[in-house]
């Protein structure tokens, strides 16, 4: 597949060059969990504070780069295997330029995060479970993708019909029905500024 091709990656500005000009650490925030599980909203609102102390970063979203990078895959688990080592490839171009990188994807199981942690590099990669059970998220709806799910409607639904795995050993869990969106933010915010800041 690669037999023609030669990269040169020796000659590009360093991303420890990089990560001077922005006084910043690079790293990937990987936000897993449930679909309606907070994931999106704890991304967008944390990616507002880091912004507010002067960190770079970029936000990647299942549901946003469906609509482009990866609009052609749907959710057999080997689509969301491509869609997660796309993304993974995504944020490792972002990461080597130096900026905090925000993933917000259910990536179900343990092999496809492991495999994003493979693709980025385990010392940058930081596995945060966005945690509310299926009956919260349900209940939840606001997509309402499970009432049509629960009527059949939708397949390969993630804790329906098509499995979640919790992560085993992850950086934070946010339990997101104990406390606020706004509670989980900061949370990770503090945990996350210990690691940026230089
Ligand atoms: S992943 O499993 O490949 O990581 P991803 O995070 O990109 O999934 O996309 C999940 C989003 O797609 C959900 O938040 C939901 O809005 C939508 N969606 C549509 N169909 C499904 C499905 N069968 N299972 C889970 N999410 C789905």
């Amino acid at each position: 597949m690669s037999k023609h091709i030669h990269p040169v990656f020796e000659n590009m500005l360093s991303r420890q060059a990089k990560e001077k000009f922005l006084n910043q650490r690079a790293l990937v925030v990987w936000l897993t969990g449930l679909s309606g599980s907070g994931k999106s909203t704890i991304a967008n609102k944390v990616e507002q504070l880091l912004h507010k102390k002067g960190i770079l970063t970029a936000l990647l979203d299942g549901d946003n780069l469906r609509t482009g990078l990866n609009a052609n895959l749907g959710f057999t688990s080997a689509d969301r295997e491509e869609n997660i080592r796309r993304v993974a490839e995504t944020a490792k171009l972002f990461l080597n330029n130096g900026l905090v990188v925000l993933c917000s994807f259910v990536s179900p199981t343990q092999r496809i995060r492991a495999r994003a942690a493979s693709i980025i590099g385990k010392a940058d990669f930081l596995e945060v479970w966005v945690n509310a059970s299926f009956e919260v998220c349900a209940q939840r709806d606001v997509k309402g993708l499970y009432k049509k799910a629960l009527a059949g409607e939708i397949k390969n639904f993630t804790g329906l019909d098509a499995p979640f795995e919790a992560p085993k050993a992850p950086f934070m869990v946010l339990d997101t029905a104990q406390q606020t969106i706004e509670e989980s933010a900061s949370k990770l915010v503090d945990a996350l500024l210990k690691k940026i800041k230089k």
